[in-house]
């Protein structure tokens, strides 16, 4: 099977390293990629919101099967005319994607679902932002209701701060403040089946204890041992099942990966967020756990054959560690050299924000990096990812030093 994965991220050097672990991948072409992506697949260079060149170059490759990473081209439509185009496609359609692409359409699919999420306004003005926050109260919870790179979102306790913010967004969704961990389960969806995914935690804050700034996240890691052991089939009864019926029946059905962002509250879970694709930086904590074959398994998806199709899943943990530029989530410092990458036996690196220069790489993004260590425990694993990421070299750089840190303590408790 030919492949094309289109993206550049840490998620898709993940995706890349499992789509090649599948044996019946014969070539592997990414666009545009990254250096490290490079050194397992052929690069084309790619503008991912030019839907015609995309779709030309998977003629040119002749491809079987194109996977789509990031959530923008999908919200652009790309998916719609590779398939129109007779291209098997993983990833939803402009309709379907909207899930991602509009908060408060998600919160209407998930109303006609019955899907439990936060109360929420939607707001215009300031006299509508000003009363839906005074309804909730603080901590207030400000939402862009576009794509924002998950940087839209404003959870604080100072009013002030919150209505800058809602003032700043063309629409917003201001809403219930969620209280109780965050999991992100994701599914796997032909458009009528899904199958779930184990969950991750990721780390969205930029600093240890969940200072700082909300990211793209910082840190992820699989399995948690703490979340109910039936979480994964709770979730696809009261959450995913429903949510791919409802998007069948509108006749928009929803082919690709359906990320669901999930509080566990006092109350039962609620859904924070959904997004149209593959999580960064959970991603690299789940590709290499699945032991099941990446692309048969989305080529399926794609072909509408999942039913029957079940996960196998490596019994080691995996966490994953981000190195960011100086300055990021803000304005990110770049052009720094990268320098010292470490091979280990028990980790891999997924590049994400780097570019080529000279014989080396330098900072092209504020994640330049991730590090995933693999052990028979989370202990092990953080112990590899911490090692290898210490040894990295990039001026000014930094990385949280509490990833899975908790549940690490927790499961050497039991
Ligand atoms: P989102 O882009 O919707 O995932 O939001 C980014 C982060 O903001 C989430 O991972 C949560 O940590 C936080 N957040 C979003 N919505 C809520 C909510 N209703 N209550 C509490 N925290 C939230
Ligand atoms: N890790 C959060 C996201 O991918 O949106």
């Amino acid at each position: 099977m030919k492949v094309l994965l289109i993206g550049s991220g840490g998620r898709e050097h993940a995706l890349a390293f499992g789509l090649l672990a599948d044996s019946a991948v014969t070539q592997l072409h990414c666009a545009p990629g990254n250096p490290g992506m490079g050194e397992i697949a052929t690069l084309h260079a790619l503008d991912v919101m030019d839907n015609e060149a995309t779709v030309n170059l998977a003629n040119a490759l002749e491809v079987d099967l194109v996977v789509i990473g990031p959530e923008a081209p999908l919200v652009n439509g790309v998916a719609d005319k590779l398939r129109a185009a007779g291209f098997t496609t993983f990833g939803p359609s402009k309709a379907a994607a909207q899930l991602e692409g509009s908060k408060n359409f998600a919160k209407e699919v998930m109303n006609d679902a019955g899907v439990p999420t936060a109360k929420s306004f939607l707001c215009q003005n300031q006299i509508e932002i000003e009363k839906a926050l005074d309804f909730f109260g603080a901590p207030f919870v400000v939402k862009d209701d576009g794509l924002a790179g998950g940087k839209g979102v404003v959870v604080t306790k100072d009013r002030d701060e919150a209505l800058a913010h809602a003032l700043a967004c063309k629409r917003v969704v201001i809403e219930e403040f969620l209280d109780g961990p965050e999991i992100s389960l994701f599914g796997i969806s032909d458009g009528k089946n899904i199958i779930g995914m184990q969950p991750a935690q990721d780390f969205k804050r930029a600093y240890d204890g969940d200072s700082g700034a909300n990211t793209g996240g910082m840190g992820a890691y699989s399995p948690l041992s703490w979340a109910p052991s039936e979480i994964v089939e709770q979730v696809q009864r009261e959450v995913l099942a429903p949510m791919i019926a409802e998007m069948a029946a509108r006749g928009t059905p929803f082919v690709g990966l359906l990320y669901a962002g999930i509080a566990l509250t006092n109350h039962g879970l609620r859904i924070i967020e959904f997004n149209a694709r593959f999580g960064d930086p959970e991603t690299q904590v789940l590709i290499p756990r699945l032991r099941t074959p990446l692309a048969t398994l989305l080529y399926k998806a794609a072909t509408r054959d999942l039913a029957g199709v079940t996960l196998d899943w490596r019994d080691e943990s995996a966490v994953a560690v981000v190195l960011a530029a100086p300055g990021y989530p803000g304005q990110p410092l770049l052009g720094g050299e990268v320098t010292n990458l470490p091979k280990i036996h028990c980790a891999e690196i997924f590049q994400a924000g780097t570019t080529k220069s000279g014989s080396g790489i330098v900072a092209s993004g504020g994640r330049v990096l991730s590090i995933t260590g693999i052990g028979s425990d989370l202990t092990e694993a953080r112990n590899c990812a911490y090692r290898g990421i210490s040894q990295i070299k990039l001026e000014g750089s930094f990385y949280r030093t509490d990833i899975a840190l908790n549940a690490s303590v927790a499961e050497k408790g039991n």
